[in-house]
């Protein structure tokens, strides 16, 4: 390679812009460049040595063009990679930092519930709010004529006697005629009833357990509810009382109360001299077993429902139910959870 040559490729080699390289291509091969000079330079020569210089003169021209596109594309493909760069979207912004509503009481309750229960290998069933007579009153024991029904006022849909569920104990029902024993479910959900007041909606939540099993008792149910209210009110000796109860499809029934004083006006849970009710629960009925396939000389098993409403009502000490389902933001600013806290019991 000649000395002119070595020195252009390196002339090349530095331009850092395509300007540069431009300006080179012009000086070297543009029309008064110096390698096109060269080559005019040929017709004066005879025809042996213009050959000769000539094939010489073009193999340089063309090591030069060569060496110019090389580097071009190097430095197209750099400029294209610097432009990117430079033109680059951050696409890693952020969250801002203001929540962007709150989480409804009951949300939180039922969040909070299910993930104590589920603690205990129990999982979430789900039901619907139309239901037939069948799932909702006959499975559970509850026939036509029985005053339970009577005692609970029911919306009907139509002359088919669908219904909006009264209960969640419908889930129960649900379950059992689907899944094989052992069952271990929590039913989580909209109940309805005609009935309105303070502490009355004809909409509210119910949640029901159901444990089903070999060898299930009583004792298993009262702890079951036990641990579960001492955690949910978060008082470790929270004063607690099974009292006989009936319901049709449990045998024996029980109503659970806990302690609590309404002194003053008002009400404060776990202490004093006054009981609340706040759940109903039994072992479930041998008839309703029955009812759906489950042989009760095997399993056994127990069963207990209480109001979501209320329970939040009376760990947030929310004194009215009413405005839980009225949709008013400033209520729900008031007394909602950050959704960004945990619900971990
Ligand atoms: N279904 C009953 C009610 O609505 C509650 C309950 C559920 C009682 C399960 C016993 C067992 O009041």
């Amino acid at each position: 390679m000649s000395q002119a040559l070595q020195n252009w490729k390196e002339e090349i080699n530095q331009c850092d812009s395509l300007k540069a390289l431009e300006d080179v291509r012009v000086r070297l091969l543009g029309k008064s460049g110096e390698i096109t000079q060269m080559l005019k330079t040929l017709g004066a020569l005879d025809a042996e040595l213009r050959r000769e210089k000539g094939l010489e003169i073009n193999q340089l021209k063309e090591a030069v063009y060569l060496s110019l596109e090389e580097k071009r594309a190097h430095l197209t493909t750099h400029a294209l990679e610097d432009k990117l760069t430079a033109e680059a979207v951050d696409v890693t912004l952020s969250i801002r930092p203001e929540s962007i509503g709150t989480l409804h009481p009951i949300t939180r309750t039922i969040e909070e519930i299910t993930s104590y229960f589920a603690k205990a290998g129990f999982s979430v069933a789900e039901g619907s709010d139309i239901e037939d007579e069948e799932h909702n009153f006959n499975a559970l024991n509850i026939p036509e004529h029985h005053p339970a029904r009577q005692s609970i006022d029911t919306f009907y849909l139509n002359a088919e006697k669908m219904l909006l569920r009264t209960h969640t104990s419908s889930v129960q029902i649900r379950t059992m005629k689907t899944t094989p024993p052992p069952i271990r479910i929590l039913s989580l959900g909209r109940v309805y009833r005609s009935e309105s007041d303070a502490t009355h909606t004809p909409m509210f939540h119910q949640v029901e357990g159901l444990v089903i099993d070999k060898d299930i008792h009583m004792g298993h149910l009262k702890s079951t509810i036990t641990d579960f209210l001492r955690h949910y009110f978060g008082i470790a000796d929270l004063p607690m009382r099974f009292r006989p109860s009936f319901f049709p499809f449990t045998e024996p029934s029980a109503e659970v109360d806990i302690g609590c004083s309404r002194e003053g006006g008002a009400l404060k849970i776990g202490s004093g001299k006054d009981w609340l009710e706040i759940l109903g629960c039994g072992m479930v009925h041998p008839k309703v077993l029955t009812n759906c396939g489950i042989n009760p000389d095997i399993y056994q098993g127990f069963a207990f429902g209480m109001g979501l409403d209320r329970l939040s009502m009376l760990k947030y000490g929310l004194p009215d139910l009413r405005p839980f389902f009225e949709s008013d933001a400033r209520w729900l600013k008031h007394y909602g959870f950050s959704p960004y806290l945990s619900a971990g019991l």
